[in-house]
């Protein structure tokens, strides 16, 4: 890019392919949006399939391109096929957002082996099976590609009846810097973000109790945050052009909420 060149040819996402998991809610469905409004043919990946459908038509409407695929990112054969459904239709994907995510806050003491898994499966184990299965078809294509993780800013602090989720978002951090180490060399990058809170359907009910009124009192910015405040951070990681040497990171919007801890 020359120095003159315009804000939206650093952010045009053409030709390439972003599979999103978690496309169904919140965040995902954010994203979603966002890349498929920057020229890129998205994978809608969820277990919510009617809203999938609606998304991909709000998404075609907008002049973008959008296929459904039903996932539970739990099932590691079900990554594989919604790899090969992408590839069917639209070629190798390109750019990954690995963003299905669940919460179940419970305090240990009360925490079932299922609790405990059902978190670590979701909000983990499904990040690393997606990133690899990614990363093989990228090197097997000779592409480069992006993968876009989202952590949380619970993958550096702790919460009460928050510690699978914590646990599962902190490996997030530190997969995100060991598959960046291990992919460099192959041009796919890996980064994260990693969102304070974010007004969604994973904590909506919580921030209509006083006590969540109370915790956006404690943002340094004394708001929640709404999904449309990722969407520079999302295209910077997306896009080559714009962050081609960045790999490894976990970037933080939170209105200042790491700055005062828990
Ligand atoms: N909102 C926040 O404040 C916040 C803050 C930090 C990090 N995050 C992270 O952001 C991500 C998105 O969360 P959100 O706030 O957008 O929550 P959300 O509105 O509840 O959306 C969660 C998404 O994950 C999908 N999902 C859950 N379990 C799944 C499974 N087994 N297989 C496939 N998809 C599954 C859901 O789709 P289906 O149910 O249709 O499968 C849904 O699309 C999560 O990783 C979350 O931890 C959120």
């Amino acid at each position: 890019m020359s120095p003159s060149s315009r804000a939206a040819d650093l952010f045009d996402l053409t030709g390439e392919v972003a599979l999103v998991t978690g496309a169904s809610s919140g965040l995902g469905r954010r994203f979603a949006e966002v890349l498929a409004a920057q020229g890129a043919k998205l994978v809608l990946c969820a277990r919510s399939t009617g809203k999938l459908d609606t998304l991909k038509s709000e998404i075609e409407a907008g002049g973008g391109t959008a296929h459904c695929v039903a996932l539970d990112v739990t099932d590691s054969t079900a990554i594989a096929s919604a790899f090969d459904a992408a590839e069917a239709k639209y070629g190798t994907v390109t750019i990954v957002v690995n963003n299905a995510g669940i919460a179940n806050p419970k305090r240990i003491v009360q925490m079932t082996e299922e609790d405990w898994r059902s978190v670590l499966s979701v909000n983990l184990d499904a990040v690393w099976y997606v990133a690899q299965e990614a990363a093989r078809r990228l090197i097997a294509a000779d592409k480069p590609g992006t993968i876009i993780n989202t952590a949380s800013i619970l993958g550096f602090l702790v919460g009460f009846g928050m510690s699978a989720y914590a646990v599962a978002k902190a490996g997030v951090v530190q997969a995100t810097r060991s598959l960046a180490l291990e992919l460099a060399h192959s041009n796919i990058r890996v980064n994260a973000i990693a969102p304070g809170y974010v007004l969604t359907e994973i904590n909506r009910a919580f921030f209509d109790t006083d006590a969540g009124q109370e915790v956006i009192k404690g943002i340094p910015q004394r708001r929640i945050g709404k999904p449309a405040d990722l969407d520079g951070t999302l295209l910077l990681l997306a896009s080559a052009k714009a962050s081609g040497f960045m790999t490894g990171s976990t970037i933080v919007i939170d209105g200042g909420h790491m700055l005062v801890g828990g």
